[in-house]
Parts: C-alpha cells; sequence; structure tokens
C-alpha cells in the first residue's frame, strides 16, 4: 500500500490533528524563563493567546525571514521540537543559520525558550502553532531544511491517521524546500517507520538519500498486534545514517534502552 494521495472527501471535514491538547503547566522554573524571554524568542502567529493555529495573513516568504533573522539567512524548521534540546544545539554551533522550532505543549515551549535564553541564540525562534498549518502558508524555497525527529507514533490502528506525516504534509514541505533542500526525519518505532516510507518513497520532488537496507514488515500492525509484526511479510527499504547533527533526546534513548532500532531518513527534494 501507498499512501500518496488525499481522498478528496476528507479534505473538507476538520483537519485531523498530531496531538491532544493538554494544559501543561509550568514548573516556577518554566514559568520564569517563559516570563523573561518569550518576548525576545518567542513568535506571535497564532490568531489568539493560547491557541495554535496560524493567523490568517501570516506567510512563511522571505520578506518574513529576512526580517527575524537577517536578510539572505537560511532557514531551518523543526517540526514538534518536544523540550527543544536538538534546535538549541544546532542554533548555537551554527550561528549563521537560522532556526525556527514549532511545539505545541506549553513545557515544551517554555523549556525551548529557557535554553534560548539561558545560550544567547539569538538565531533561533520558537513558534507555538500546529506545524502543518505554518508549512501550509509558506512559499516556495524559504526553507533549508526540515526536520521531523521522533514523532509521536500513534500506535493504535485507528489513529494512525493522527500521524504527522502526511501526504498533505509533505507536499507543503517540498514547496518550503527549494530544490536540493532536505526533510530530515528519524523514528524508534517500526510501524511509523514504514508509515514513513509509505507517504515518501517515490513521491514526485523527493530523493530518498538512504544508503542503508532495513527490512520492515509491508503490513501495519496497532497497539495489540504489534507483536504479530515478526510474522508478517518483509521487505527492504532503504534509509539513512544517524544524522550526525542529532543529539540524543529522551525519545531516542527510551528506544534505544527498549532495544528498539533506530530508523533515520534524509528526503532531499529533487
Ligand atoms: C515524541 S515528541 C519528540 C520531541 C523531539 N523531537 C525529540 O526527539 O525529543 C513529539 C513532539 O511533537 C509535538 N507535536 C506533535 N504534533 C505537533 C504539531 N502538529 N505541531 C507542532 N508540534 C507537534 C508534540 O507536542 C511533542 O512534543
Amino acid at each position: 500500500m501507498t499512501i500518496h494521495d488525499d481522498d478528496p472527501s476528507s479534505a473538507r471535514r476538520r483537519p485531523v490533528l498530531s496531538f491532544v491538547r493538554r494544559s501543561g503547566r509550568l514548573d516556577e522554573r518554566l514559568r520564569r524563563a517563559w516570563d523573561r524571554y518569550s518576548d525576545r524568542f518567542l513568535l506571535d502567529l497564532s490568531s489568539h493567546p493560547g491557541a495554535l493555529d496560524v493567523r490568517r495573513g501570516i506567510r512563511l516568504d522571505r520578506a518574513f525571514v529576512d526580517r527575524v533573522w537577517g536578510v539572505g539567512v537560511p532557514l531551518v524548521v523543526e517540526i514538534g521540537t518536544g523540550q527543544g534540546e536538538n534546535i538549541a544545539a544546532a542554533a548555537g554551533s551554527h550561528p549563521d543559520i537560522g532556526f525556527l522550532a514549532l511545539e505545541v505543549y506549553d513545557p515544551g515551549v517554555a523549556h525551548t525558550l529557557l535554553l534560548a535564553g539561558r545560550d544567547g541564540l539569538d538565531n533561533l525562534r520558537v513558534a507555538q502553532v500546529n506545524a502543518p498549518e505554518l508549512f501550509a502558508v509558506a512559499d516556495a524555497g524559504v526553507v533549508r531544511e526540515v526536520w521531523t525527529f521522533f514523532p509521536d507514533p500513534w500506535p493504535k490502528m485507528r489513529h494512525h491517521k493522527r500521524r504527522l506525516v502526511q501526504p498533505a504534509l509533505a507536499g507543503d514541505v517540498r514547496r518550503a524546500l527549494g530544490t536540493g533542500g532536505m526533510w530530515r526525519l528519524a523514528t524508534d518505532i517500526d510501524d511509523y517507520a514504514l508509515h514513513v516510507h509509505q507517504v515518501m518513497d517515490g513521491r514526485a520532488g523527493f530523493e530518498n538519500l538512504g544508503g542503508r537496507t532495513v527490512s520492515l514488515p509491508t503490513e501495519h500492525v496497532g497497539k495489540g498486534t504489534a507483536d504479530e509484526a515478526e510474522m508478517l511479510p518483509h521487505a527492504d527499504f532503504t534509509e539513512s545514517s544517524r544524522f550526525a547533527g542529532r543529539v540524543l533526546t529522551n525519545f531516542e534513548r527510551k528506544g534505544l534502552e527498549a532495544g528498539r532500532t533506530i530508523h533515520d531518513f534524509a528526503y532531499r527534494a529533487v
């Protein structure tokens, strides 16, 4: 099965979200970080305080990038930055690149602000929005790289449609990336790896740069049926070596501790 096209009948329905709105309470340290650093590092892109949509009229275009990060500065966008360790480390090591962290969960946003403030990362900005909505208003070629590391796995079969990596987002990411731009992804969930291959391999406009062969079941399993994966027919897929620009976050560490394979992907926009 290949997941390549949107079901037109579902296009008019309410969008399926890849997250559940949780009231993530901030402890004292994160509250202080938010109060202290949000003016400097948090972009205001939503329709009203607390909303996760992207306000009408916002465009992720070159003028916006020039205004926020500086004229001609290349932009890397990470979708679902969690605590922000990864994007903060990258921003610290690459001061000439602009970084945009997209995260919906309050404590994650606050922690990323804390890292940005602590390390004085003037090339890093955070936006608390539903990431696919921002990519929907991105101009062609405005982003150099997009990163999506350890997206929420949504293991139940009926929740697979909530997975962040979807054909519509892939189309918008492709437009946002100039030719030669990269979408890097990683997951520790075999079934999500199959999902990424189904959405991305053979998708027009992307080339899978992987050089490793990985065997995966060719059918999906869900929460109650994960044990059956070994018995299912398998096929070989192409993946990449670990992206050297990624730091080890708790999500990857937990996957490794549980003995899971880490799947890395690098898709180049062609
Ligand atoms: C499993 S965590 C991984 C975090 C981080 N990438 C890491 O490797 O540590 C996935 C994150 O994606 C965020 N997320 C899920 N859907 C999102 C969306 N539509 N827009 C922005 N962030 C999203 C979640 O809130 C969560 O923090």
